[in-house]
């Protein structure tokens, strides 16, 4: 479904990622760990077709995005839909409006077509009493299902989520996750997720990877990962797990 063919990564003259090679199933649900800064966020809007890679392929469901017209990239870009790590609500909408809004646009719907998508996503990530309110009248728990459902109303055969329980207490985190996983099995997509909660990370994924220091190393399995021969592997997920505890990593 996804398919990075060594790709680089960078800005101007700054390669921050290179030699990038991975490939993810129909239905895969593949997580990206790594430290701070070191472009876990980038290399996701690179798959998302956000922004372009400096070298290498991206293909998507079989078709290199490089070669495609900027139509046609859209039509893939469609069948994406991605939970940014800020959210990226809009901000003077509704909640309701918030979903209704890229139905509208992206899929074309009328009012009332969208306004009962709107009623069955809000209502399937249990935020329906909040339609009416503006985003900052709602939790950050809130704002996260808000984006996830306005992500997944599209019904997008590739999911990416990035850090979806960033600054969320350890039971609303462990309820984003659980609605991942059910609306993953409901719609059958493929999920890219980062995040560095260590429980929620090997709770949901299939594959792993960790983008650390130029490079993505990808680790396999929960248990290829949890005893992988790399040390900066190692040192990062134990650094985590038993370093200082911070509360996103203690649940
Ligand atoms: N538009 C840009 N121009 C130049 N550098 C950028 C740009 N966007 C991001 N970067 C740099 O790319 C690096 C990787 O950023 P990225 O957001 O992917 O990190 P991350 O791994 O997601 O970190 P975090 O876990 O904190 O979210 C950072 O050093 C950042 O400053
Ligand atoms: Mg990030």
């Amino acid at each position: 479904m996804i398919h990075l063919k060594n790709l680089g990564i960078g800005f101007k003259s700054t390669t921050l990622l290179s030699g990038v090679n991975l490939q993810i199933k129909d239905e895969e649900s593949f997580v990206l760990l790594g430290p701070s800064g070191h472009g876990k966020s980038i290399l996701l809007k690179v798959i998302a077709g956000i922004m372009p890679p400096t070298e290498g392929q991206v293909i998507i469901a079989g078709h290199d995005m490089a070669g495609l017209t900027e139509l046609e990239k859209h039509e893939i870009m469609f069948n994406m839909g991605m939970l940014f790590q800020k959210n990226a609500l809009f901000d003077s909408m509704t909640v309701g409006e918030n979903i209704a809004f890229p139905l509208m646009e992206v899929r074309g719907l009328n009012e009332k077509q969208a306004d009962t998508i709107v009623d069955r996503y809000l209502e399937a990530v249990g935020i329906l009493e909040a339609k009416a309110l503006y985003p900052d009248e709602i939790s950050g728990g809130m704002q996260k299902r808000l984006g996830i459902a306005r992500a997944l109303s599209l019904t997008p055969k590739i999911v990416l989520y990035d850090d979806p329980t960033a600054g969320l207490d350890p039971i609303t985190s462990r309820k984003i996750i659980t609605l991942i996983k059910d609306m993953k099995s409901q719609q059958k997509s493929t999920l890219v997720t980062i995040t560095n909660n260590m429980n929620r990370a090997f709770e949901m994924a299939d594959r792993l990877g960790v983008v650390i220091d130029g490079e993505l190393i990808v680790t396999g399995s929960v248990e290829q990962t949890k005893n992988h021969p790399d040390k900066r592997v190692q040192q990062f997920i134990n650094g985590q797990l038993k370093g200082p505890l911070t509360r996103d990593f203690n649940d």
